[in-house]
């Protein structure tokens, strides 16, 4: 991308009320040009906060189809699938939330394929991507580690995959399935919302690194064609 903006907040509600509201704005114009928005949200803690605010917007709800942009590979119902907090927050409005890991599949390749088919019957392109950051650079699921390459340079056609992290992330040390670098890059809108000076270093680093980035989050920044808002807190 090449404009990046970055948008700064005093503390975490400060960021939640203003990422919900561009948010709950794509979502309007989205339903407005084509009667249906599809927007993928991430896992992990930082957007809780966000999604909090933005399932209490008035919205057509009915008219958005929400997906995790990542899934880790575990029942539904576990305090780690992104799909049940998404759900949570958005089933009680009428919205549809998509699980995307059918959990009887132990084999996390066969996950992805899975994971793929379901969401070729998706309108593409998403109509938002809004992407969370780990302190080692990964951002939906998509790791350095075995599955990297593929994630970044799979067929353009292919929306998501099996990943195996390795080195596995303490938090969640379990297979994913995961947006490839193809969807996401693709989306008509790409957000970033990010916590900590930690995590800003490896933002900032990546973005200066360029296409030779290494990081995840920075091959994103690098191979996306849209402008980039990237909203951060200090917590
Ligand atoms: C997942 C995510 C992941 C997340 C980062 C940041 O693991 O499910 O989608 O990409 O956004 O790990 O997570 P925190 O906000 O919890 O730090």
């Amino acid at each position: 991308s090449d404009e990046i903006e970055w948008w700064e907040y005093d503390d975490a509600a400060e960021m939640a009320a203003a990422v919900a509201d561009d948010i709950g704005f794509i979502i309007e114009s989205a339903i407005d040009a084509r009667g249906a928005a599809v927007i993928a949200l991430p896992g992990g803690k930082t957007p809780l906060p966000i999604y909090d605010k933005l399932s209490s917007a008035k919205l057509e709800w009915k008219r958005v189809t929400i997906i995790p942009g990542d899934e880790r590979i575990v029942p539904l119902g576990d305090p780690l699938s992104n799909v049940t907090a998404l759900a949570k927050f958005f089933l009680p409005k009428g919205a549809r939330v998509m699980p995307i890991v059918p959990h009887a599949i132990e084999d996390y390749k066969a996950a992805g394929r899975s994971a793929d088919a379901l969401m070729q019957d998706l309108h593409w392109p998403l109509d938002l991507c809004l992407l969370g950051v780990g302190s080692d650079g990964h951002t939906a699921s998509i790791f350095p580690g075995p599955d990297y390459d593929e994630a970044l340079t799979g067929p353009k056609e292919r929306r998501a995959l099996g990943v195996m992290p390795d080195p596995m992330p303490a938090d969640a040390p379990v297979p994913r399935v995961t947006l490839s670098m193809a969807a996401i890059t693709a989306a008509r809108a790409l957000m970033i919302a990010v916590a900590g000076k930690e995590k800003r270093a490896v933002v900032e680093a990546a973005i200066k690194e360029g296409k030779s980035s290494k990081s995840p989050i920075g091959q994103a920044l690098a191979r996306t064609e849209l402008p980039v808002d990237i909203h951060w807190a200090p917590n």
